[in-house]
């Protein structure tokens, strides 16, 4: 096997944002800018010679040519040995599941997670580290001025590598291994969860449910988990074959991007509860017959019933969740005696707490979930932890997600974003705020008195490390809460989020739609931050 070093400039734009590098793929196509950042990415890896790598994607656009850029990059560069899951797909969760059951030095995602694909859409590259979470913020910076300083880069002249079949295979030194991408993942959900109770939940003829795949990567997963093992009709899966363009949709499972989902679940042939997942299968959305379960909501409703699954009977040592979710969470720690920590947005902050074993469950507004059984959010995992319940609980999911609000009371939540503005007035506009925290701090508006108002900072518990500037909070004095972020994972101009919440004790007025309990607040979140004029939006382009 030849290897060449081919010379190279950098490009200026390779920092990975909230999550990994994530461009459009005319970006990722041009010459040398997936190389540049490979080679970075290689570069920074403490134990490079001999090390083992996971690697998989969601199978986008532009993921076969760069898993085999990869691959011949690797050799290159003496890594020892790579398992790639066949056909270049690993959903990130399986990626995660895979490095620590291999003991692998870390691994790579191709994804731009729920942006949408094809050759007009996204690429992306995520990189993991040994313990199988998303690489720290000193690793992604180290990436990054590598990448501004990169002068050539190793390549293999060799054949593809064929993944279409499992098996060993060499490229060089290095050694391939073509794994199943789901065979491991699916042991480790069967350990976690109680397969019996959910088979028998999924096969009786009073439940049904429809898991919407999205054409994206978890399509093979939930064919064979939900309808090979725990016996669910054929068709539960839908959009089950993983497509380069997601079917010209957002691989998103909220309720825009997954409208038909939701159409169907409120629809005359609801069944009692349906799910989808993401392009690389780390979120989830969950919904019952006509009910939609907040992401916030789904965080703490698992933690108050962690008791009733075989793989958190045991009890939870603590629990996290990131800044911007609504502090339902919060609630059951109390109620359970452990500690709730509140961390900046971005998987990568619950990494320690898990890693000191200091949380068990975790969670985050953008529809996530996930548990120390890896570090990755999982979409699948929180879909099975959903159906152990409900096989254990034998009710509808309205009416579960009632009680917990009758018990804990309703936090009324929504995420509001303003898409595509122009960076430079979303940026004034926190600018502004930020500048203005210490007028706002008693501030009165109409009926509302603004109680406290700060820039989230947070120092991790574990290795002290600091993130500051992470979104402005505005507490009410009647407990509401307003948070403006900037969005850290789009590619085309600046995003604006605004997240709103409201606590709600009396359960007579529970009932409420959150958009209505929350339009007040929506509007004393304009008036506060002056976001339609100063961004020419007259209203959020994404509601969730
Ligand atoms: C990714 C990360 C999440 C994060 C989300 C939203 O999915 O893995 O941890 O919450 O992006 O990030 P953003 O910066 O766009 O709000
Ligand atoms: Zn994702």
């Amino acid at each position: 096997m030849r290897i060449r070093e081919i010379e190279t400039t950098p490009y200026e734009d390779q920092r990975p944002g909230t999550s990994g590098l994530r461009k459009r793929v005319a970006t990722f196509a041009q010459p040398r800018y997936l190389e540049n950042f490979i080679q970075s990415v290689l570069d920074v890896l403490p134990e490079r010679d001999g090390a083992t790598l996971v690697l998989g994607g969601d199978g986008r656009y532009h993921n076969d040519h760069a898993i085999q850029v990869v691959l011949k990059m690797a050799a290159a560069n003496g890594v020892g040995r790579v398992l790639v899951g066949r056909g270049g797909l690993l959903s990130t969760p399986a990626t995660s599941c895979l490095i620590r059951r291999h003991s692998a030095d870390g691994g790579i995602v191709l994804s731009a997670s729920h942006n949408p694909g094809g050759p007009h859409g996204d690429f992306g590259v995520k990189v993991n580290g040994p313990n199988g979470g998303p690489a720290p913020e000193r690793l992604t910076e180290a990436i990054y001025a590598r990448s501004r300083a990169i002068t050539s880069y190793r390549i293999a002249e060799a054949q593809d590598v064929a993944l279409d079949r499992t098996g060993e295979a060499r490229l060089g030194k290095m050694a391939i291994e073509v794994v199943d991408p789901v065979a491991e993942y699916a042991a480790l959900m069967e350990r976690l969860f109680d397969f019996d109770a959910i088979a028998g939940l999924l096969r009786s003829t009073s439940f049904r449910m429809r898991f919407d795949a999205m054409h994206a990567v978890t399509g093979p997963y939930a064919l064979e988990i939900l309808e090979r093992r725990l016996g669910a009709p054929p068709g539960t899966v839908v959009n089950g074959t993983p497509l380069p363009d997601f079917g010209g949709e957002a691989p998103d499972p909220n309720r825009v991007h997954a409208r038909a989902l939701v159409a169907h679940l409120y629809g005359p042939q609801a069944p009692d509860f349906g799910a989808a997942c993401d392009g690389d299968g780390d979120r989830n959305m969950i919904l019952g017959r006509c009910f939609f379960v907040s992401p916030s909501d789904s965080v703490a409703l698992l933690a108050a019933n962690a008791h009733l699954v075989p793989g958190y009977r045991a009890g939870l040592a603590g629990v996290a969740r990131s800044m911007p979710t609504s502090r339902a969470l919060d609630r059951v720690a109390e109620r359970l005696g452990i500690r709730c920590y509140e961390t900046p947005t971005g998987w990568k902050h619950f990494g320690n707490l898990l890693d000191a074993g200091l949380i068990t469950l975790c969670g985050e507004e953008s529809f996530g979930t996930g548990s120390s059984h890896l570090r990755e959010k999982d979409g699948l995992w929180a879909v099975l932890f959903w159906l152990n319940l409900l096989a254990a609980r034998c009710e509808p999911v309205a009416q579960i997600v009632r009680a917990h609000w009758r018990t804990f009371g309703r936090h009324y939540y929504s995420r509001h974003d303003y898409e595509g503005v122009e960076p430079q007035a979303a940026r004034r506009l926190t600018e502004d705020l930020r500048a203005r925290l210490g007028d706002l701090r008693g501030a009165r508006f109409g009926e509302d008195v603004v109680r406290e108002a700060d820039d989230f900072s947070y120092t991790d518990p574990v290795d002290h490390t600091t993130a500051s500037g992470q979104g402005i909070r505005l507490f009410l004095a009647d407990g509401a809460r307003v948070v403006y972020r900037l969005s850290g994972t789009g590619t085309e101009g600046a995003t604006l989020r605004v997240y709103l919440e409201r606590f709600e004790p009396e359960p007579s007025r529970q009932d409420a739609d959150a958009q209505e309990a929350l339009a007040d607040l929506a509007r004393l979140a304009d008036e506060i931050a002056g976001i339609r004029a100063r961004l020419g939006r007259e209203a959020p382009s994404v509601v969730t």
